[in-house]
């Protein structure tokens, strides 16, 4: 399965950021590597100028949250079928952010999910743990409930990212211990709840503060088959940086 790096951006950037990091990050990715494949998460209003800056590079685009509804009066809401028919090929869905400061619940997420999929987009499925419930030793018993609950039962194609939330732009990263554990407790769910050969498809990615300091030591762990990252992706240079590394350049 290809190593995927993914940059969420979050709210950040203008139309002429965006054009001129696309244009760092196709001049470092040319051609298709067989093994790694890069994507770009841009906020919707972005979504547009980032598409044309990477056309024709092998560099993915996907968004950042769609809505759990097809159409309709939703006011303010971006739809899973606008985000495909603008070139996305992935939406990130249930990240700690949106979990906390839009109260999203497992349920909406899974219906997000399943909107992506009827779409045609790969949701990238955010589970984490705050630090109280690590402190508290619940973290297995916190991820457990956030994959069985947000994860649609219909859904075969589907990237899980794991990200602590106590690890998200802190500077603090997680035990390479502690994320071989999690990634490993995760493939052991999925395997429960969608099957072996489901499970064994599946890119776990783990997030929060990644950047090329560290992304060797985290992408070397077992089950671990990239990353999602916020900070270092809004810079060509560690973005690349951390893509170099897991082309093993
Ligand atoms: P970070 O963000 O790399 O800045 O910690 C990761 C994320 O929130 O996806």
């Amino acid at each position: 399965m290809k190593t995927l790096i993914a940059g969420n951006w979050k709210m950040n950037g203008t139309r002429a950021f965006t054009h001129d990091l696309c244009n760092a990050l196709t001049n470092h990715v040319k051609t298709p590597n067989a093994d790694v494949e890069m994507l770009i998460c841009p906020s919707a209003i972005l979504i547009r100028d980032a598409r044309d800056s990477i056309k024709d590079s092998p560099i993915k685009l996907g968004a950042q949250d769609c809505s759990n509804a097809e159409s309709g009066a939703y006011t303010g809401e971006v739809s899973a079928g606008m985000l495909k028919d603008m070139g996305c090929d992935y939406v990130i869905l249930g990240h700690s952010e949106r979990r906390s400061y839009h109260s999203e619940a497992n349920a909406l997420i899974c219906e997000k999910s399943t909107q992506a999929k009827d779409k045609g987009l790969i949701p990238i499925i955010c589970v984490g743990e705050t630090l109280k419930k690590r402190i508290a030793g619940k973290e297995f018993d916190v991820i457990k409930e956030q994959l069985i609950h947000s994860v649609p039962k219909s859904i075969d194609d589907f990237v899980i990212a794991y990200e602590p939330v106590w690890a998200i732009g802190t500077g603090k990263v997680a035990e390479i211990s502690d994320i071989h554990a999690m990634h490993e407790f995760i493939y052991t769910i999925l395997s429960e709840e969608h099957g072996r050969a489901v499970a064994d498809k599946t890119r776990i990615l783990y997030g929060g503060s990644m950047k090329p300091s560290n992304a060797k030591d985290i992408l070397a762990v077992p089950r671990v088959h990239g990353g999602l990252i916020g900070g270092a992706a809004l810079k060509a240079e560690t973005f690349n940086g951390v893509y170099d590394i897991a082309c093993g350049v």
